[in-house]
């Protein structure tokens, strides 16, 4: 039998402080021993979003209790962790260096083994916490930062077929739950006020939906949004009705691009047995779920969600991409610093900025 490894992860890229403990079952798959998860969200409600000194100042005052209780829910102790993981990128600097340097120490002192996980590769194999899946895969990430999508070829080996050329899909519910006044997180208020609305009150656009192949464009749909939110003032039923036209003219956007995404999979990878990753906090999206549900039913592939608790910013998914990647040899050093530009493949074009061609 091979021994199965347990891993101490550390996650605060973000607003949200986490530690979990996992450990390598039978089934190729993760027990979760402990997943805790303090969100700071009522920190960052007032200002209707993250503000890195707050977030990194409350990072500082909660990581050392968030990181006991993991252990000792996992019933774990220290001495028989096999090896610490934190994310070390992409992200808020001030926010990394907290869970980065706290989980180096405890790796010196406890002499373990040290990964530095890329935050989006925790992302990208979260859904191996509790299904297995074979490489390669594809992945549509959707987070706050990051909309793209990528072949998940194995630990540590991406390559990007699309991304975003300015707004990032999360970024992008954020700032309708600001305009249209629902409340912080955005995500989770747009979804919800969606769906007291009518979807197909408000034309919205769909940038760049006849081109550019799979990238993906928000910030023109963003500021239809908000010329039509001036508009409704603080109507209701408008503002529900705008709410579920955004929602749908994601879901269309989503719908279409993914269906080229697939055609360029299959033809990257020489088959037609297709399975699709949706992960990152907007993965949670329970409409956009279902849409990419029926997109799989129509042209025939098959789709994999994680559970919702391993979508938002967890520890668990850096826990694990830590011991895939321990079992790979791909360790780091102590003086490893945080990186907050850190793209999972590393040749792919920068697809921001002026003088961009589609
Ligand atoms: O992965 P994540 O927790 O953090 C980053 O790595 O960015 O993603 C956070 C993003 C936020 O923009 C949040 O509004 C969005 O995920 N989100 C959602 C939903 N839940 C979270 N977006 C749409 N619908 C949701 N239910
Ligand atoms: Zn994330």
């Amino acid at each position: 039998m091979t021994k199965k490894n347990t891993f101490l992860g550390i996650e605060t890229s973000c607003d949200e402080t986490a530690a979990a403990v996992i450990r390598e079952n039978d089934k190729g798959t993760a027990d979760v021993l402990s997943n805790i998860v303090s969100s700071q969200i009522s920190e960052h409600k007032k200002f209707g979003g993250v503000v890195p000194e707050l977030a990194a100042r409350a990072h500082l005052e909660n990581i050392d209790y968030i990181i006991k209780a993991a252990l000792e829910e996992s019933k774990v102790s220290l001495n028989e962790i096999d090896g610490v993981a934190a994310t070390a990128g992409p992200g808020l600097i001030v926010c990394l260096t907290v869970g980065l340097n706290i989980a180096k120490s405890i790796a010196a002192f406890s002499n373990k083994p040290f990964v530095a996980v890329n935050h989006l590769e925790g992302h990208a194999l979260s859904p191996g916490l509790e299904n297995n899946i074979e490489f390669p895969y594809l992945l549509l990430l959707i987070s706050g930062g990051h909309s793209q999508f990528l072949i998940v070829k194995d630990v540590n080996e991406y390559e990007q077929l699309g991304t975003t050329i300015d707004d990032a899909l999360g970024e992008a519910f954020d700032k309708t739950a600001k305009m249209l006044d629902l409340g912080y997180p955005g995500g989770p208020s747009v979804e919800k006020a969606s769906e007291l609305g009518d979807k197909n009150f408000f034309k919205l656009p769909e940038p760049i939906i006849n081109k550019a192949g799979c990238n993906l464009s928000f910030a023109g749909l963003k500021t239809a949004v908000l010329r039509e939110s001036k508009k409704i003032n603080g109507n209701k039923k408008l503002k529900f009705d705008l709410a579920a036209s955004f929602q749908n003219t994601i879901n269309k956007i989503l719908f279409k691009k993914t269906k080229i995404a697939i055609e360029m999979f299959k033809k990257n990878i020489n088959s037609s047995n297709v399975n699709l990753v949706v992960a990152g906090g907007v993965a949670a999206n329970i409409s956009i779920r279902e849409n990419l549900k029926k997109l799989s039913k129509e042209i025939g592939f098959k789709v994999i969600y994680p559970n919702l608790k391993f979508c938002g910013d967890n520890a668990a998914m850096i826990a694990w991409a830590g011991i895939k990647r321990f079992k790979k040899k791909l360790l780091n050093e102590i003086d490893v610093n945080a990186r907050s530009r850190w793209p999972l493949d590393e040749n792919a074009p920068y697809m921001k900025g002026p003088g961009l061609k589609l």
